[in-house]
């Protein structure tokens, strides 16, 4: 399968943090570290807040922007909800879809994730789809059997050309800001696992080429060694990603493994 060849990509998730003042610092201090990293690609997602004035920051720089979540819906009575008109109005190119703290604590279902997928591919914007395991299912060995049934209902519906779009990242519920990562053979076991999965679903062309991202206490110390896995393509960032330096700091390492596996 041909295709642009894929560089490492890192992704920046502010979660609920930084006021506008606060995210311009940390904007500036992105765009000034950045052409260090000129080979991978970058998207910060802040909150809702800030996103157009990160978006004029940014400017022509290559640094993607990305909201976190969005609304079905392109408009309408949906008092406190974004839609992906809004988000492509505001400057992005990203979205986030089915983050677990949005599965966990606003009763995000595989459903709900789903409509919301498709509903940002009409906007033409590219969502990253976050799936992932619990302790509990980790522990009881329904790892793979919980990400075949996200794969299977968050993608309901998609043509292997929707999937082209769709960003992936695999996010272990028991390793995001809890400062456990998963051991790269571990995290790069399901990457595979996924790979394999979307082969099945889409075709083995489509799937090489699909960005699966790895999500949970990422940091400049580890993404070098999770990098190194065969099926990983780049990172989802939370914490880390609240400082240039380490947020920066993973591209670099992932760029350093990137070098090295090719
Ligand atoms: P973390 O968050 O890097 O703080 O673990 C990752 C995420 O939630 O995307």
């Amino acid at each position: 399968m041909t295709g642009t060849p894929k560089v490492p990509l890192v992704a920046g998730n502010w979660k609920m943090h930084m006021t506008i003042p606060e995210a311009r610092e940390l904007v500036s201090a992105i765009l000034r570290a950045a052409p260090g990293v000129s080979g991978a690609s970058l998207v910060v997602i802040p909150p809702f807040t800030a996103l157009s004035e990160v978006s004029s920051l940014l400017g022509g720089s290559g640094i993607a922007l990305g909201g976190q979540d969005l609304f079905w819906e392109e408009k309408g009575a949906y008092t406190g909800e974004i839609s992906g008109p809004m988000l492509r109005d505001a400057g992005c190119g990203h979205v986030l879809i089915g983050h677990s703290e949005r599965r966990q604590h606003f009763a995000e279902t595989d459903e709900t994730v789903n409509r919301k997928l498709r509903a940002a591919l009409k906007s033409g914007l590219r969502p990253i789809l976050c799936i992932g395991e619990t302790l509990e299912e980790r522990q009881a060995g329904k790892t793979a059997s919980r990400v075949d049934t996200q794969i299977e209902q968050d993608l309901r519906g998609l043509s292997a050309e929707d999937l082209a779009s769709v960003i992936l990242a695999y996010e272990p519920d028991w390793a995001i800001g809890t400062g456990v990562t998963a051991a790269p053979t571990q995290a790069g076991e399901v990457h595979t696992h996924i790979r394999g999965r979307l082969g099945e679903k889409y075709g083995n062309g489509p799937a090489s080429c699909a960005i699966i991202l790895y999500g949970g206490s990422v940091k400049p110390a580890n993404s070098y060694a999770l990098f190194k896995e065969k099926n990983i393509d780049g990172f989802l960032v939370g914490g880390a990603s609240l400082e240039a330096d380490s947020f920066i700091g993973i591209a670099r390492e992932a760029l350093r493994a990137d070098r090295e596996k090719k």
